[in-house]
């Protein structure tokens, strides 16, 4: 920040593209994938693989998603429905947060069990047979490049890095947008736990782990769809699975870095944790080969205007049937209650999701819940 200051006819520029990447950030361009009629790909399993043309990540299920025009020419014209009350005290009223608390040593081994904790937006603190594994971890005041411009948190996070588990054994990313990778928390993570933690992430965000951050290159994991690999010293697997998503940080890189989500396979429990997507039928393959899970973490917010925003995340419905889907025994909502990054009414996705799953035979409202900031549902 000093330089900049020193640099001040930088700054306006500067400005500028950060506008243009924040705008940019919550929608997509119009990349077109002129061989779509070649894809998905998928291998010997017929599992949809990841791939890759021209050196960036494809989406095949986004492939007749509307351009970047019509959503400027469309944007403008939605109502805000989102009415974020501006009072502290009406905030604390309807989304309260909680102090968090974890399963401690000693013998944590001993005591098998699963238990997922929010912490608010995706970031999850999963409990899985012994394992403690943070899953998009946002510490920040603002999901975006900088802390002085972006999407700034309307609620704050259950707690502070330096409070987390002493025991924390990984952490799992699921995509490079800077709500779900978050430069701060990575660096206070890093800071505090070194060599002691394991990131997997997805293919092309191990460069920024060992490159900005410091992560060692021994515990970075840097995986593509339907790769597994062991969590050291545990017997928990952890597997990379698709979502329907897709990637960016600065203005070039748009689906440089592979996006999806993850699977976290104890020898006694099973949890997913989704992070951010659209629907898709990929998440039917992840059920028939890793399901049923018995606890996921699932995205619920930041879903309107459907017309454009159903191409890259679910709304309460479509969250439904990723629940059913991955044949989840419980599921928690996230990605919502935090920043606001759509327009939707910021408390529809919770009691969208209540009234969804008690009316559902299939699923109840038991077992498709969510939580205040801090709270914990336990399987
Ligand atoms: C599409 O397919 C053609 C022929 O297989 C190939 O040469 C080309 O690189 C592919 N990608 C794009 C973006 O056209
Ligand atoms: C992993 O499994 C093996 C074989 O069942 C067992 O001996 C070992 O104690 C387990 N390790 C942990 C960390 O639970
Ligand atoms: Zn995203
Ligand atoms: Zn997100």
């Amino acid at each position: 920040m000093a330089r900049l200051d020193r640099f001040s006819l930088l700054v306006p520029l500067l400005g500028f593209l950060v506008l243009v990447v924040l705008v940019k950030m919550g929608s997509a361009s119009s990349q077109m994938y002129p061989n779509a009629t070649e894809w998905p790909v998928t291998n010997d399993e017929g599992l949809y693989m990841a791939y890759q043309d021209g050196g960036k990540w494809v989406n095949w299920w986004a492939r007749d998603r509307p351009g970047v025009f019509s959503f400027f020419t469309k944007v403008a014209a939605i109502t805000d429905m989102s009415n974020i009350p501006e009072s502290t005290e009406a905030l604390n009223e309807a989304l309260p947060v909680r102090e968090p608390y974890w399963i401690r040593e000693p013998d944590r081994f001993g005591r098998p069990g699963i238990r997922a904790t929010w912490l608010g937006h995706a970031s999850v603190l999963a409990e899985v047979d012994g394992v403690s594994i943070l899953a998009d971890p946002i510490f920040s005041e603002r999901a975006s490049l900088f802390q002085w411009a972006g999407p700034k948190r309307y609620r704050p996070p259950a707690c502070t890095v330096s409070e987390l588990p002493e025991s924390l054994d990984a952490v799992v990313i699921s995509h490079s947008h800077y709500d779900h990778l978050d430069y701060n928390s990575c660096m206070d993570l890093q800071r505090r736990y070194g060599d002691r933690l394991h990131w997997f992430v997805p293919s092309g965000i191990g460069g920024f782990l060992r490159d900005s951050i410091g992560v060692s290159a021994a515990q970075v994991h840097d995986m593509v769809w339907w790769e597994e690999e062991t969590l050291p010293g545990t017997n928990v697997t952890v597997a990379f699975t698709p979502n329907n998503h897709w990637s960016r940080r600065g203005l070039m890189d748009e689906n440089d870095d592979l996006w999806g989500s993850w699977s976290v396979l104890g020898p006694q429990n099973k949890f997913w944790f989704g992070g951010d997507t659209g629907y898709c039928d990929g998440f039917v393959q992840i059920g028939r080969k890793y399901g049923p899970f018995d606890l996921s973490a699932i995205p619920i917010g930041a879903y309107y205007p459907r017309w454009f925003m159903k191409w890259v995340h679910v709304d309460p419905s479509e969250a439904i049937m990723v629940h059913k889907d991955l044949m989840s025994k419980k599921s928690l909502g996230i990605h919502w209650g935090t920043f606001k990054l759509t327009k939707e009414y910021y408390l529809e996705p919770r009691e969208a999701i209540q009234e969804l799953a008690r009316e559902d035979p299939l699923v109840g409202a038991d077992a498709f819940q969510t939580v205040n900031i801090g709270e914990t549902l336990e399987a």
